[in-house]
């Protein structure tokens, strides 16, 4: 089964190209899906401890009772594919529910981390066969054929579809959608417009977590690419820019600085910032609109008392 399901992968340095490029912009970005290192991916998972991170808790009481609902809708066999999967918390609470799941492919760039969560995994649902991928899932995925009469639903949790811009958001469910083919299913979490001061909150804890979830991509850069980044010199910041309907995560230059990463050389002024992530909130007409622009179909939508998060059935 593993030999069929095929990633294509970018270049081996692309960590180290896509830092460079995003460090020569005039406004320096790097990009969020290298937080994911094993520290990284540990530090995400005490950012949903936090009190202040709602759309984990809310996320995690919704989908006991969509799972039961989706009970209903496939009776028969079904192949999961979670797209950045994380832990692995969120499919056990589908996978209790669902009846009927043959086989469970988690895709996710922190590849060690993953295979940890997985071999739980496995032991505790062992009729089903669970295949981890370490992967980026924004690159092009070849599933392994099946058979019609299994039912593939992908699984995109957690609003991670908000790290990404609309035109790539749109991309990236219309890859989605060709990598599941016809007749599939996407279940995808979006977090939702609200009150600014909510948002400020879930990414400013008062624990500072965030904060070091923030830092370790130059730790990482440090460690990995030879960077030289003094993580003393910078400070977190993350607001909500209501024009673009967005959390904005930076990286604020306390001082004027130079610092390097494999030998290339840049400087910041004090007060200049590097963008390390931006986190797009949808109105549940925004979110259908970007869906159906990918060529998805909106089947179902749950949304929690609070109106905090929502979840969408897409069909292909
Ligand atoms: C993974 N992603 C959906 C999180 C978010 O809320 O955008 C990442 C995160 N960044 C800071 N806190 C959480």
């Amino acid at each position: 089964m593993l030999k069929k399901f095929r990633v294509v992968e970018s270049s081996e340095d692309s960590f180290f190209s896509d830092v460079l490029q995003g460090l020569g912009r005039k406004q320096k970005t790097l990009p969020s899906k290298y937080f994911y290192d094993d520290a990284g991916s540990k530090l995400f998972d005490e950012i949903c401890e936090l009190e202040e991170y709602y759309p984990y808790h809310t996320e995690l009481r919704m989908l006991p009772v969509i799972s039961r609902e989706l009970a209903q809708e496939f009776s028969g066999g079904l192949d999961v594919i979670e797209f950045g999967a994380g832990s692995l918390v969120k499919i056990r609470l589908l996978l209790e529910h669902l009846n009927g799941v043959r086989h469970y492919m988690p895709i996710d760039i922190a590849g060690d981390y993953l295979r940890k969560a997985t071999c739980q995994l496995g032991d505790e649902f062992n009729d089903i066969e669970v295949t981890p991928v370490e992967a980026d899932f924004t690159n092009p995925i070849v599933l392994p054929d099946n058979d019609n009469s299994i039912t593939r639903m992908g699984f995109f949790p957690g609003s991670t579809i908000g790290n990404f811009s609309l035109i790539q958001a749109i991309a990236l469910l219309g890859k989605f959608r060709k990598s599941l083919g016809k007749s599939a299913w996407l279940l995808v979490g979006v977090d939702t417009k609200k009150s600014p001061a909510v948002l400020y909150r879930a990414y400013n804890d008062a624990a500072g977590v965030t904060a070091r979830f923030n830092k370790n991509l130059l730790l990482r850069i440090n460690r990995e690419l030879g960077g030289t980044f003094d993580v003393d010199h910078f400070e977190h910041y993350a607001y909500y820019n209501i024009q673009e309907g967005r959390i904005e995560m930076h990286l604020i230059s306390l001082v004027d600085q130079k610092f390097s990463v494999n030998g290339v050389r840049f400087a910041l002024q004090r007060g200049e910032s590097i963008q390390t992530e931006n986190s797009y909130k949808y109105s549940p007409g925004e979110f259908k609109e970007l869906a159906k622009k990918a060529g998805w179909t909106i089947k179902r939508q749950w949304q929690d008392e609070d109106n905090l998060f929502c979840h969408f059935l897409l069909y292909a």
